[in-house]
This record gives C-alpha cells, structure tokens and sequence, in this order.
C-alpha cells in the first residue's frame, strides 16, 4: 500500500470524516479477528465502538493508531490514505491513542511521563542541543509548563513528583489521557478508558472527553458502559465477530434486531445497573 499522501479519498473518508477505514482485516496466525471494519468517525464528535468481548475492538485501534499492519483494506485519516503507515507518521497527523491496560512508565514520576514524547521538541535534535541550546531550554520550559497544565486540569497535579507506577488504576487511566493529551491530538482513539474505574470518575472522565470534543478534537472510544455511550457518544459503531454490525445513534441501535442479539441483549441490563 501506498505511504504518500492521497488529496481526494477513493472511498469513505472526506472532509466531514475525521478518520474513516473500508473493509479492514486481520488475522492472527490464520485465525479471524477482523474480518470487515468499515466505518467513517465524523469530525468534532464522539464516536462509540462497542461489541462482544474478542469482537476485534482493540485489534481495529491498533491498527487505525499504526501500531499493527491490516492484512487488507483501507484507513484514511481526513482525506489522506494512511493504509499501513507507521504509527509515529500516523501521530504526526494527530492521531493519538490510549491503551486499555495502561501503559505509564512506571519507573518515572507523573510529570517525566508527560515530557518523554511532546510533539515537534527542538531539544531532542542532537544539533539543537548544541547550536541552538537556548531554542531547546525554551522548548522544554514551555513543555513543562504545558504538562503541568494537564496534570492541573485531569487532577493529577499534587502527584506530579509520585512514580507513576505508584498510581491507582483510575489515576493511570487519567493518566493515560494527560499522556495522548499532551501531544496535541486532533484525532483520539480511546481504547475503554473507564474500564474498572470507579463511578465517580467515570463522571469525570466523560467530563473530560466532552471538553475535549469543545475543543474540537475528535474522539472515538471503545466502551463496554452504555450508560456512558449514550451520555456523551454522538454516533456508535457496533463491532461483531471482527465485522461492522451497524451504525448509528444508540437509541437507533437499540431498535436493530442484529443489534440487540449480537451484543446490546447481553449488556443492557449489566450496564443499567452499573
Ligand atoms: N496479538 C494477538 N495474537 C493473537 N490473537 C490476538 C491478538 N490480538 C488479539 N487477538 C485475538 O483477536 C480477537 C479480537 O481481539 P481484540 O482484543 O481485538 O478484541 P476486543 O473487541 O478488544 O475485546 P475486549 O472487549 O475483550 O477488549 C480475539 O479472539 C483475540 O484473542
Ligand atoms: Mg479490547
């Protein structure tokens, strides 16, 4: 597949779509675990992918960060082909992402986590070091500055000298996000940032992604929480066996048939009691 940069998109994708991908598929030493991800994520919103546990949820964002080739299909990011480019070309573009089992840096404090991967840093060029030392001091002044920004407003601030490896897990997947945040992104994949997170920040974590979509980032998240999707998901993408159920507005979803036997049957209850 091609690495360059397509102006106009062969399929799906265009200019209301932030992220878009056609009939992606992976395999994992001959057995399925996507076998059809088609969907457009528009810009600006907040986009669900739900489905079964091993629907290939985790496997699409993996792919769609860059961090996994597809064995076939096509990903588009706004109207530029990005089909198996490599994930540091695909966050270049602004696309970051989170992970479902957290993945800090355990042996550095908060703030360090923030600084190791700010985007466009002048100070790590060897040659800034040396020929423009004042350009890359000011640079690093201006990330630390911006991290501990983040760190104030996702509550992290009072933690910022603590090993991150001495987090709670709700305080690693707020962490998590301060992470992706940092980089800028316009584009967020959110791979169950609540998962296992108790109710009171599973409010503020859904406070938190809607500031973000204010701010005009795009966001789509894996979720297994409906209560949640259907407070602050605008549009949901129904994962099946590897394959794009569906798509559509909850309540629509709710009223699909395949829907409710493939996954929504199963959760609505568990979630309505969550
Ligand atoms: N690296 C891998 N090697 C082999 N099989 C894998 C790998 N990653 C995922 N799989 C398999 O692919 C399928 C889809 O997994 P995936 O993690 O994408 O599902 P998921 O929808 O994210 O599930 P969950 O809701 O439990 O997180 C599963 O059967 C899983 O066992
Ligand atoms: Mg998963």
């Amino acid at each position: 597949m091609t690495s360059g940069q397509i102006e106009a998109p062969i399929t799906g994708g265009g200019e209301a779509s932030a992220l878009s991908c056609q009939e992606i598929k992976k395999s994992f030493q001959g057995v399925a675990a996507v076998t059809g991800a088609t969907f457009d994520v528009p810009r600006g919103m907040i986009t669900a992918l739900i489905g079964p546990n091993g629907a290939g949820k985790t496997t699409v964002v993996n792919i769609l960060s860059g961090m996994m080739k597809s064995d076939s299909g096509t990903m588009h990011i706004g109207a530029t082909d990005v089909t198996n480019w490599e994930s540091f070309k695909i966050a270049r573009l602004g696309l970051m992402r989170t992970f479902q089992l957290s993945r800090e840096l355990g042996g550095l404090t908060v703030l360090e986590n923030l600084l190791v991967a700010p985007k466009h840093q002048a100070g790590e060029s060897l040659l800034n070091i040396f020929l423009r030392p004042r350009l890359a001091k000011r640079e690093e002044l201006e990330n630390t500055k911006r991290a501990l920004e983040i760190l104030r407003t996702y509550g992290l601030y009072d933690l910022r000298d603590n090993r991150a490896s001495e987090l709670s897990g709700g305080q690693k997947k707020l962490l998590e996000i301060a992470r992706a945040v940092m980089a800028q992104p316009k584009v967020l994949l959110l791979d169950e940032p609540m998962a296992g997170v108790n109710p009171a920040l599973i409010e503020r974590i859904g406070g938190y992604i809607l500031d973000l979509k204010n701010q005009g980032v795009t966001v789509l998240m894996v979720e297994h929480n409906l209560n949640v999707v259907e407070k602050i998901c605008d549009n949901v993408i129904v994962l099946a066996e590897g394959r794009t159920l569906a798509t559509g507005r909850l309540s629509e979803l709710r009223a699909n048939p395949e829907v409710v036997q493939a996954y929504l049957g199963e959760v609505i209850n568990a979630s309505t009691t969550r």
